[in-house]
C-alpha cells in the first residue's frame, strides 16, 4: 500500500496530531511505502509572518523526525517543495461543485466563528485533494476531523474519472479508534484554534501546569465515576499500559479519589513517554544540515512521482504539450 498524510505547521504539535495521525505514520512506516508531508501551502491560511511560518515549518520537521519519523523508511518533504500539486490543484478545481465545498465543516466552522474567509480557507479541501491524489496515495491515515476532506477527495477523484478515463487511484482514510478524537483540556476535541491543546514538545514545568487545569466535573470524591465518560481518562489511557489502565479505571469506578491524583498519573507517563523523543529532537537540532539535507531528499522523491501522475492527468484532459493535435 502507499501511505500519504500531511500535517500543518500552525502551532507545535499537540497531543491529538500525535496520537490521532504522527502515531500511525511511524506505524506504518515500516511495511507500507510512505509520502508525509509538512503542509506549509495550508498553513498560508493562518499564518501571515514569514519568519514564524518559516521557523514552524523546521519545527514541524525536527519533530516528525524526533518522533521517529525515518527517513531511510519514508519520505518526508515540505508541501510547497513540490509545485506539481499546485498545477494539480486548478484542474481538480474545474471539476469541484461550489456545494461541495460550502457543505465541508472546517470551513463552516471557521466561519460560525467569526472567521473572514478566504478563497484560499475555502478551496483548502481540493489542495488537499491534489495532495493525496498527487501520490496515487491508497491509505491516509488522520484523525477523524479529515475524514470529510478525505470523502471530498474521492469524489473528485471519481468525478474527474468519470469525465477522462481512470487517471485517479481513490484514496481511503485511517484512523485508529482510540484517538480519532482526542480530547483537548476542555473535554472538547483538541485542536490549535480551541485553544486546548497539549503539546508534545512542551517544557516540563508549563506541560504540568496545564494537565493540571484540565477541566473536570465537581461531583465528590466519594462518588464511584464511569471512566468512559470522562475525558481525563481518555487521556490518562492514550499513555499508561494495559494494567496501568485498568488500576485507574477499577479505581474510577469504586470511587474515593480526587482528580488531581488522575492528573499527577497522566503528567508523569506523558512525561515519560515523550522524553525519549525530546532527547532526539535536542540531538537533530545540532545537525540542521542533516535534516535539510532530508528535506532536499524527501522533495526530489516527492516529485518524481507528483510529475509522473501530473503528466498522466494532463494527458488525460487535453492539456499536455500537443502531440498529434492539429
Ligand atoms: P492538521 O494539521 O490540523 O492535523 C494533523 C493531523 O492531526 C490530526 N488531529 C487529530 N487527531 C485526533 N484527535 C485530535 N484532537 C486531532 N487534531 C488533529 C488530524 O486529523 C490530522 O491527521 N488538512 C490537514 C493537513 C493536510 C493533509 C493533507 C492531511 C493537508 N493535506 C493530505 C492528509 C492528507 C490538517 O489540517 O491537519
Amino acid at each position: 500500500m502507499r501511505v500519504l498524510s500531511g500535517i500543518q505547521p500552525t502551532g507545535r504539535f499537540h497531543w491529538g496530531n500525535y496520537f490521532g495521525a504522527i502515531q500511525q505514520y511511524i506505524d506504518l512506516q515500516t511495511e507500507h511505502e510512505g509520502f508525509y508531508f509538512i503542509a506549509n501551502l495550508h498553513a498560508l491560511t493562518t499564518i501571515r509572518d514569514a519568519r514564524e511560518l518559516q521557523q514552524l515549518t523546521w519545527d514541524a520537521a525536527l519533530d516528525l523526525l524526533a518522533l521517529g519519523l525515518d527517513p531511510g523508511k519514508a519520505t518526508l518533504f515540505v508541501q510547497s517543495d513540490v509545485p506539481e500539486v499546485s498545477q494539480l490543484t486548478w484542474i481538480l478545481m474545474t471539476c469541484t461543485p461550489m456545494g461541495l465545498l460550502e457543505r465541508c465543516h472546517a470551513y463552516k466552522e471557521k466561519k460560525a466563528r467569526g472567521i473572514t474567509a478566504d478563497a484560499g480557507l475555502f478551496t483548502y479541501p481540493v489542495l488537499m485533494s491534489a495532495d493525496i491524489l498527487a501520490y496515487d496515495a491508497n491509505w491516509v491515515p488522520v484523525g477523524q476531523d479529515q475524514v470529510q476532506h478525505i470523502e471530498v477527495c474521492r469524489d473528485l477523484a471519481t468525478s474527474f474519472n468519470h469525465h477522462y478515463g481512470e487517471a485517479f487511484v481513490l484514496p481511503e482514510a485511517r484512523l485508529l479508534s482510540d484517538a480519532a478524537k482526542v480530547p483537548g483540556t476542555d473535554g472538547e476535541k483538541m485542536s490549535k484554534s480551541y485553544n486546548n491543546t497539549l503539546a508534545v514538545f512542551e517544557d516540563s514545568k508549563p506541560g504540568r501546569k496545564r494537565i493540571m487545569r484540565i477541566q473536570t466535573d465537581s461531583r465528590p470524591m466519594e462518588e464511584p465515576k464511569d471512566p468512559e465518560s470522562d475525558h481525563l481518562f481518555q487521556l490518562f489511557r492514550l499513555f499508561g499500559s494495559e494494567q496501568a489502565i485498568q488500576e485507574m479505571a477499577d479505581m474510577y469506578r469504586q470511587g474515593g479519589f480526587g482528580y488531581g491524583q488522575v492528573k499527577q498519573a497522566l503528567a508523569d507517563a506523558a512525561e515519560a513517554y515523550f522524553a525519549p523523543a525530546r532527547d532526539r529532537r535536542a540531538g537533530l537540532a545540532q545537525h540542521p544540515d542533516t535534516v535539510r539535507d532530508i528535506l532536499r531528499a524527501g522533495a526530489k522523491r516527492a516529485r518524481e512521482t507528483a510529475a509522473e501522475v501530473l503528466d498522466r492527468v494532463e494527458q488525460a484532459c487535453g492539456i499536455s504539450a500537443p502531440r498529434n493535435a492539429g
